[in-house]
């Protein structure tokens, strides 16, 4: 057994180094810290200024804070190779730089998108959790709830909806089984959870247009159905790709999110939306609110939004 007297005598019988070796330690530290000083604080400040490049009036300079959320979202899909570099290289630079949670992915086929897939695969930072829509089309459910811890014991919840067996609810008797075994689920959820936020991530825009309505006559029953769910369980963010209502429509406290992609699929008679940029979403939870970015394949933040809890919004 050793005595801890006997460390305690043998740390105090160590040689003291000499004056000459505490002076050589000084000057190493001094030349440590001048180095330091030069080469590190400029580089901490470049990495907030370049993290994205500012547009339209959006001059604050972005400044993650450690005690808040951060997850990205992005239209899945296949696109020519450079366009998905230059987006995957964008993402890349914010992941490195933030601590971001999850990416949600708005995807037709899951966990086998070509976007998803090239991401983990290539770009070491992105190989993170994601969460992708139409997953049933895998033999797997498709539907799932996740929740997530936010400071001041508050938490978010983040809900994946299989939209394909709804497409055809009113009239396959087999795809009004599944939505029905869906909507049933999504209420119980919603009811039982006392998460603070509540977003809400499904394939197709649920909103519904004028000058759409023909086309999507058949899904209007059931988005409506799922429009009066949101209201009464005061979900905060629905989350899908670019319909006509554009990138960012809120009605009262609910924010729908469009998230564009390379192609333009939407006949939207907005102007600044009838663009062909590729975007991916960087979004920011905190107790008292939700801030999302729109961040263009060229790094450049084409808007900001920000949405307050339900009740506490400044009209
Ligand atoms: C995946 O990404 C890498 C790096 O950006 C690229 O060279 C490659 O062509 C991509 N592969 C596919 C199938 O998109
Ligand atoms: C599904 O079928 C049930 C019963 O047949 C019906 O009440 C319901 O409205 C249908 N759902 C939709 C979205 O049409
Ligand atoms: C877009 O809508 C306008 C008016 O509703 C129509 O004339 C035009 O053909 C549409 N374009 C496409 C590409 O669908």
């Amino acid at each position: 057994m050793v005595d801890s007297n006997d460390i305690h005598r043998h740390s105090l019988q160590r040689k003291r180094p000499s004056w000459v070796s505490t002076v050589v330690v000084q000057v190493l530290l001094c030349v440590a810290f001048y180095v330091a000083i030069t080469v590190w604080f400029p580089r901490a400040r470049s990495r907030n200024t370049e993290l994205f490049k500012r547009k339209n009036g959006i001059s604050d300079i972005f400044v993650a804070r450690s005690t808040d959320l951060y997850f990205l979202s992005v239209r899945g899909g296949s696109r020519p190779v450079h366009s998905q570099t230059q987006l995957l290289q964008q993402m890349e630079i914010v992941a490195k730089n933030i601590d971001v949670k999850f990416i949600l992915d708005l995807s037709e086929v899951g966990e086998n998108d070509p976007l998803l897939q090239n991401a983990t695969q290539h770009y070491p930072s992105l190989n993170m959790l994601w969460y992708a829509t139409g997953n049933g089309k895998n033999g797997n459910e498709g539907y799932l709830l996740k929740q997530f811890a936010l400071s001041h014991g508050q938490s978010l919840d983040i809900i994946i909806l299989d939209m394909e067996s709804w497409k055809n609810a009113e009239h396959k008797e087999e795809g009004n089984l599944s939505y029905t075994s869906q909507m049933d689920w999504l209420k119980k959820s919603l009811a039982e959870s006392d998460s603070n936020w509540r977003v809400i991530l499904g394939y197709d825009p649920v909103i519904d247009c004028e000058e759409h309505l023909e086309e999507r006559r058949r899904n209007l029953k059931a988005y409506h159905i799922l429009r009066d769910v949101f209201l009464k369980h005061k979900v905060n963010v629905y989350l899908s790709k670019m319909g006509c209502a554009g990138r960012y429509f809120q009605y009262s406290g609910m924010a729908y999110i469009g998230n564009p992609s390379y192609h333009v699929e939407t006949n939207t008679t907005r102007e600044e939306e009838a663009t062909n940029d590729d975007m991916f979403l960087l979004h920011r939870v905190n107790p008292l609110e939700i801030e999302t970015y729109f961040i263009d394949s060229s790094g450049e933040v084409v808007s900001r939004h920000t949405l307050s809890q339900w009740g506490n919004s400044v009209l």
